[in-house]
């Protein structure tokens, strides 16, 4: 049975993949999973400085997720490269290094500084982190920034493209196509919503930012939505993230176009999900007797019109 799937130069073995900020830099679950048999790693955001992230508490659990307010807390390029890089070749999986930044040129110095590194498979640039005052949400939530952003790495990378898209906006399909014009080889999709906790008893929000970027299950509704709205309206991929805890949360977004996922916040109960998951998707291919699990990718059974057949009008 077939599972794997290309973006440009980027092959991975299965459609699964970790999603960035919840699995460190792919290493640290080496001892309770096995990082082979994911499709592939997206490591935490790099940028070009090291961060320390939002003051504490920057974590809340919320009903069926949690907020987080973590900011983008990194090591910075040359760390990543001195440090965590070398680790990451011969994992036996595509590596992702997702990218973020605070001004345009931070986007380019980092992704040049990396370009010609061994062992980086494709880039997830980052412009959609709720958490971080400049730069972040500030590019993802406009056509017009999304497309600067996506315009200003294209000619400076041959690696695939995948720019990670907020949902905290009115028409993510727009700006997806906006990118998609402007040269991104696929879109990931989404980031956290935008949340907030509060302390009744202290009268205080949970998170030391106030407001903080929303994951779990609680979002999946939401993502689904999104990929699926997203996916109607561009012909490069999307990778659909957002709550996926088992197989059948996966297939849901394979069903409404997604060609690969990302497994977030459920890593962190169990580093062992997303490879359950992908070992899941090819069971349940076989149940169903599908051959390649590419025939799930967009097989929604609704019609170009958005109608439903079997459902009365
Ligand atoms: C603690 C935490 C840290 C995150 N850090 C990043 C990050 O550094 N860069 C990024 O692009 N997304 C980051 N995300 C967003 C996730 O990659 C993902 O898009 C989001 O959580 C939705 O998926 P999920 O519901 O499966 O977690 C983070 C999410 C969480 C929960």
């Amino acid at each position: 049975m077939k599972t794997d799937f290309r973006i440009g130069s980027l092959s991975c073995k299965n459609r699964v993949l970790t999603a960035s900020g919840t699995f460190g830099y792919g290493l640290e679950a080496a001892p309770y999973t096995t990082l082979a048999a994911l499709g592939g790693i997206v490591t935490k955001s790099v940028t070009k400085f090291p961060r320390a992230g939002n003051p504490p508490p920057r974590i809340a659990e919320t009903t069926g997720g949690m907020l987080n307010s973590i900011g983008l807390a990194n090591v910075g390029v040359e760390a990543f490269a001195r440090d965590k890089l070398p680790l990451l070749r011969g994992i036996g999986t595509a590596v992702i290094v997702n990218i973020a930044g605070s001004s345009i040129d931070e986007y380019i110095d980092v992704l040049e500084r990396l370009e010609h590194e061994q062992g980086i498979d494709a880039w997830e640039i980052n412009i959609s982190c709720p958490n971080v005052r400049e730069g972040g949400l500030h590019f993802g939530a406009k056509r017009e920034t999304a497309a600067a952003v996506t315009r200003a790495l294209r000619p400076r990378t041959r690696k695939p493209l995948i720019v990670k898209l907020t949902p905290n906006v009115t028409q993510v399909a727009e700006i997806a196509a906006a990118c998609a014009d402007e040269g991104a080889d696929a879109v990931s999709l989404i980031n956290t919503l935008v949340g907030m906790a509060v302390d009744v008893r202290t009268r205080r929000p949970r998170l030391s930012t106030v407001t903080g970027g929303l994951s779990g299950p609680a979002v999946k509704p939401v993502a689904l939505a999104k990929v699926y709205e997203t996916a109607r309206a561009v012909s490069i991929p999307v990778i659909g993230i957002g709550g996926i805890v088992t197989a059948m949360d996966a297939i849901e977004f394979l069903l409404v176009g997604a060609t690969a996922v990302q497994v977030g916040t459920s890593s962190f109960r169990d580093p062992d999900t997303a490879v359950s998951v992908a070992r899941g998707m090819e069971e349940f291919c076989r149940e169903q007797g599908v051959e390649d699990i590419k025939e799930l990718v967009g097989a929604l059974r609704v019609d170009d019109t958005g109608a439903v057949p079997g459902f009365i009008a």
